[in-house]
């Protein structure tokens, strides 16, 4: 499979990328920092210099040609005021979603978060966060896309288990980067989650069954 990463530096995107790589598996990834391009070369990856806040729809769709999927993992960060949760969050992968269009790209799986089907009002940076998840995951599901929203729980750096908890309703739990990216490996390797929202947290069963479960 040809997949592209945008934002394949962060912590799920490398995660994503080795596990990607290791069963064989084409990886761009799309990073801003050029410091970063080593680290993605040792993940496997093939590194693209690709500033979501910066390029254009044209540049977007040539970094992803010929892809058969991508996939939005980059986000603003924790530092990060709200501006850039609208820059990077909402317009970073809307950009990305329109070039997978440009390009002929079917498959666009994002990386959201719990929250984002009823984010709060305001203009306090947790809820313009949630704001903006909301309006790519509105965006990305509106298009023609064969998408699949993720939104996980509480991100956590701990060894992943295999196991997690999968809901088609919203449950806010906590889940480790390993095991989001364990998520993203198998649902970008089927279409049984396309045009579907996912909620994923820890729990206990492998993640396939979990899959079956909650699509069955
Ligand atoms: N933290 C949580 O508990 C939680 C919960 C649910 C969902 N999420 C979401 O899960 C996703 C992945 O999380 P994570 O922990 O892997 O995030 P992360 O480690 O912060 O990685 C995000 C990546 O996005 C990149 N990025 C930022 N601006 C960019 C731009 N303009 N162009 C291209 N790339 C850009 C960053 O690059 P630089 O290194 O150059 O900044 C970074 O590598 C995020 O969307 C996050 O919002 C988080």
């Amino acid at each position: 499979m040809d997949v592209v990463i945008a934002g394949a530096h962060g912590a799920i995107g490398r995660r994503l990328t080795r596990l990607l790589a290791a069963r064989g598996d084409r990886v761009r990834g799309l990073l801003r920092n050029p410091d970063h391009v080593a680290d993605v070369e040792s993940d496997g990856g093939i590194p693209i210099v690709c500033d979501l806040e910066s390029a254009t729809l044209a540049e977007v769709a040539t970094a992803i040609d010929g892809a058969d999927a991508v996939v939005f993992a980059a986000g603003a960060g924790a530092g990060s005021g709200a501006a850039r949760k609208l820059t990077v969050d909402r317009d970073g992968a809307i950009l990305l979603a329109e070039a997978a269009q440009q390009a002929q790209v079917a498959r666009y799986v994002i990386v959201s978060a719990v929250g984002a089907e009823d984010p709060p009002a305001g203009d306090e940076v947790f809820s313009v966060y949630l704001q903006a998840k909301a309006a790519a995951d509105a965006a990305v599901m509106a298009s023609a896309l064969a998408w699949t929203v993720l939104r996980p729980g509480l991100l956590t750096d701990d060894a992943g288990t295999g196991s997690v908890r999968l809901d088609l309703d919203p449950y806010r739990g906590e889940v480790t980067r390993d095991d989001v990216a364990a998520v993203l490996d198998a649902v970008l390797h089927g279409q049984r989650a396309v045009g579907r929202v996912l909620y994923v947290n820890g729990g206990e069963h492998p993640v396939e069954t979990a899959l079956d479960d909650a699509l069955r």
